[in-house]
């Protein structure tokens, strides 16, 4: 009789180490959980000084105000162009080929009648002729150029 409550004991002590291994995971598992969860939080907080980095973005809507101010007589109420007055700006390869940033420089530029560049012998006036044009103008206005591109994305 002795020897079977022994042999009953034993398994039952076992049973008893591994729960309390069981539990030492498991206190384990909980005390590391904090470390995960602030991960998110610190991304999240790193945001604001990546966007200090982003370039100028125009706005399409006021965009589409200052081009029919300063464009249309040269290139179209819907930037179609103007025979012998300026370029097609639907369909316009040098704007689907280039950064906004290079389409701005441009324009603030223009291009003069006998510049080697100049396809149409007729001059493009820096920033349209109009000297009040500011960058962000320019941003908005090429926002604008974006929209009416006909011929799709061209990356
Ligand atoms: C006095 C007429 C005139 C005005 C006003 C004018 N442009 Fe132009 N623009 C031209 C001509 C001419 C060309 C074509 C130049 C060439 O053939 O290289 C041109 C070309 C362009 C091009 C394309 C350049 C290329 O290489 O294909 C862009 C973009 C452009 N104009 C934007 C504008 C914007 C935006 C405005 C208003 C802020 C404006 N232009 C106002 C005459 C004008």
């Amino acid at each position: 009789m002795s020897d079977r409550r022994v042999s009953k004991i034993a398994p039952s002590i076992a049973i008893l180490g591994l729960a309390g291994l069981m539990t030492a995971a498991l206190t384990g598992c909980k005390s590391s959980s904090p470390a995960p969860s602030a991960s998110p939080k610190q991304a999240a907080s790193a945001r604001p000084s990546v966007a200090k980095k982003t370039p100028i973005v125009g706005s399409a809507a006021k965009g589409k105000e200052l081009f029919q101010e300063n464009c249309t007589t040269c290139h179209g109420m819907q930037g179609q162009g103007v025979p012998h007055l300026g370029a097609d700006l639907e369909t316009n390869k040098f704007i689907a080929h280039s950064s906004d940033a290079q389409v701005v420089t441009f324009i603030e530029e223009g291009r003069s009648a006998n510049d080697p560049l100049n396809t149409m012998h007729v001059a493009m006036p820096p920033k349209g002729g109009d000297p009040a044009v500011t960058t962000q103008d320019l941003y908005d206005i090429v926002a604008f150029l974006r929209q009416i591109q006909k011929t799709g994305n061209h990356k």
